[in-house]
């Protein structure tokens, strides 16, 4: 394993980034949803070697002024698991919010983030970085998993 890049990224990513959400069923709807991103600068990447092996994305709810934001596919490869990359992934990605909305003129109040309940790493990384479990929403993201609200105050 070479040192591990985790930064924002950039269109240069596009075709990296295709290939590894290429689970999505719908290639066009995964092609503008990756473009949607980029364009906000709120993708964050990390790299081993230049080849993408950890992913966060992060969007702003509703009217910005309301402070809110939701993180989603947070997601590192197994074989690159238990290293401190999702922390390091959840801790740039904090701190784009941060700068994003600065550069607003906002005050970012919550991220938020839906967990399931057997992500036991996910949430063991959440919490981590200060996240708490606020709620429990039932299957929501799928029918076989109950999913939690994680939320941290910033
Ligand atoms: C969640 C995920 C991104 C974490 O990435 P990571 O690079 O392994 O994260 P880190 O190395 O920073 O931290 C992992 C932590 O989880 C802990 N952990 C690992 N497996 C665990 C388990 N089964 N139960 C509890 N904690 C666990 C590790 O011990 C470590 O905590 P520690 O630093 O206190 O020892 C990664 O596990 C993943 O991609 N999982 C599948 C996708 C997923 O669940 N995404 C989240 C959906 S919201």
């Amino acid at each position: 394993m070479d040192e591990i890049i985790v930064s924002i990224a950039t269109k240069s990513d596009k075709p990296q980034l295709l290939e590894f959400f290429k689970h999505y069923s719908n290639p066009e709807i995964l092609e503008s949803r990756i473009d949607c991103y980029l364009s906000h600068n709120s993708t964050i990447l990390a790299k081993d070697g230049g080849k993408i092996v950890g992913t966060l994305q992060w969007h702003i709810k509703e009217d910005p002024s309301c402070g809110i934001v939701e993180f989603e596919e947070f997601h590192v490869l197994e074989s690159h698991r238990g290293k401190g990359i999702g922390s390091a992934l959840l801790e740039k990605g904090i701190q784009s919010v941060k700068d994003t909305f600065s550069e607003l003129g906002i005050e970012p109040r919550r991220i938020f983030a839906f967990v399931g309940t057997q992500h036991d790493a996910a949430r063991r990384v959440f919490e981590k970085s200060g996240f708490e479990q606020i709620s429990e929403v039932g299957n929501l993201l799928s029918d076989s998993e109950i999913d939690l609200i994680y939320c941290l105050e910033i």
